[in-house]
């Protein structure tokens, strides 16, 4: 109701507060922030909004906000969630680009449509899913993925995207190489039948393993993927965070050998294209910067890919500490850190 009158009226809300719209909790505020119920509304409100900045903002769990946004935050609250087709091969599920991540895999879990549980408890909407590709324990969301409707923020025109319209990349998407250009109103997801169980990461088949769990449904890999993330990652809703802070860098195989020569234990993980991805995780850690803080912002004591708001961080904070940790890193390895967050 209130996003309908929103847009009959253009306005939205004026010098609005985002400090709780972003999981690290920064102190910011937006020149106007309009709530989006549905696509047609989005279309309807691209009509009539004045021209300058616009920022799409999904749970705001993948965002650091440097200042206060002079324009437009478009929130996208689009809810729904359905089967769409029971294909022989597949189940065809469809969301709304607001809903929330989590609460969407349970449900399909619930129902009966297998497939999404290794991205259990991951923060955030259905809508910011494909931008950065989520991935997690053995599985991507290209993995899983279907189609997506989206809008063009200028035109106002709807388009579908199909797999390789998206791009797909580590961490990455059309979309993220793209910021502000579309707007992603709804996400199908292809789940295969039948269910095959994805437990070749090692922290999962050690967690299941624990649990006396020999051949495991895909309700008990969901659960095992919500205790390792318990353990090691910090809640969103307890302390301020945007989830791994930076990705984990992807470098020749000759100088991974020659790091390897220097630590034999540093973890690596050879790619499909020869080279070989580091964990950003163990590298910052022997840097000496797990557990420590630079002002209000800290090092997570529990993974040191994470950064963490003690309490009162502006973006600004968060860069600091963000490039101390990107300097000691080079400066050690020879390995440029890149963040993984969007910077607004
Ligand atoms: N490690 C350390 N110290 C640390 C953290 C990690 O030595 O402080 C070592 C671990 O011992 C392990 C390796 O680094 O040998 C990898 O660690 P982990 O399995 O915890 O995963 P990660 O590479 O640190 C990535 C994703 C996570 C995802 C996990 C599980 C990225 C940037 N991060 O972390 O994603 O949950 O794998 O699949 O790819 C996110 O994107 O927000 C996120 C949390």
């Amino acid at each position: 109701m209130q996003a309908d009158s929103e847009v009959v009226t253009g306005a939205g809300e004026r010098d609005a507060d985002l400090s709780a719209l972003n999981t690290f909790g920064l102190r910011a505020r937006a020149a106007r922030l309009l709530r989006l119920g549905s696509a047609d509304e989005l279309v309807a409100a691209l009509a009539v909004l004045p021209r300058g900045p616009r920022l799409v903002l999904g749970g705001g769990s993948n965002l650091v906000l440097t200042g206060d946004f002079p324009g437009t935050v478009l929130k996208v609250e689009i809810a729904g969630r359905r089967l769409l087709r029971a294909e022989p091969m597949a189940w065809i599920v469809e969301a709304g680009a607001g809903e929330n991540w989590h609460d969407f895999v349970r449900w399909t879990l619930e129902q009966g449509w297998p497939g999404l549980e290794n991205l259990s408890l991951i923060p955030g909407t259905v809508g910011a899913a494909p931008i950065q590709n989520i991935g997690a324990y053995g599985l991507e969301l290209v993995d899983r993925f279907d189609s997506l409707d989206a809008v063009d923020l200028q035109s106002g025109e709807r388009r579908v995207f199909g797999l390789a319209d998206c791009a797909f990349g580590y961490r990455d998407s059309a979309f993220k190489r793209n910021p502000g250009k579309w707007l992603v109103t709804a996400v199908r997801f292809r789940l295969p039948r039948p269910w095959q169980a994805v437990t070749r990461y090692a922290d999962v088949a050690r967690e299941l393993a624990s649990l006396g769990v020999a051949t495991p449904t895909a309700l008990d890999i969901s659960d095992a993927v919500i205790a390792i993330r318990r353990r090691k990652l910090p809640d969103p809703a307890e302390i301020g965070n945007a989830g791994s802070f930076f990705k984990n860098p992807v470098v020749e195989a000759a100088a991974c050998a020659r790091l390897l020569a220097a630590h034999p234990a540093m973890p690596h993980y050879p790619q499909p294209d020869g080279r070989e991805k580091l964990a950003a995780g163990w590298l910052i850690e022997q840097a000496g910067w797990k557990g420590r803080d630079l002002g209000p912002v800290g090092c997570y004591e529990r993974q040191a890919l994470v950064l963490v708001n003690r309490g009162g961080a502006v973006g600004a904070d968060v860069q600091r500490i963000a490039d101390a940790i990107m300097a000691e890193v080079e400066a050690r390895f020879g390995v440029r850190l890149e963040p993984e967050p969007v910077f607004v």
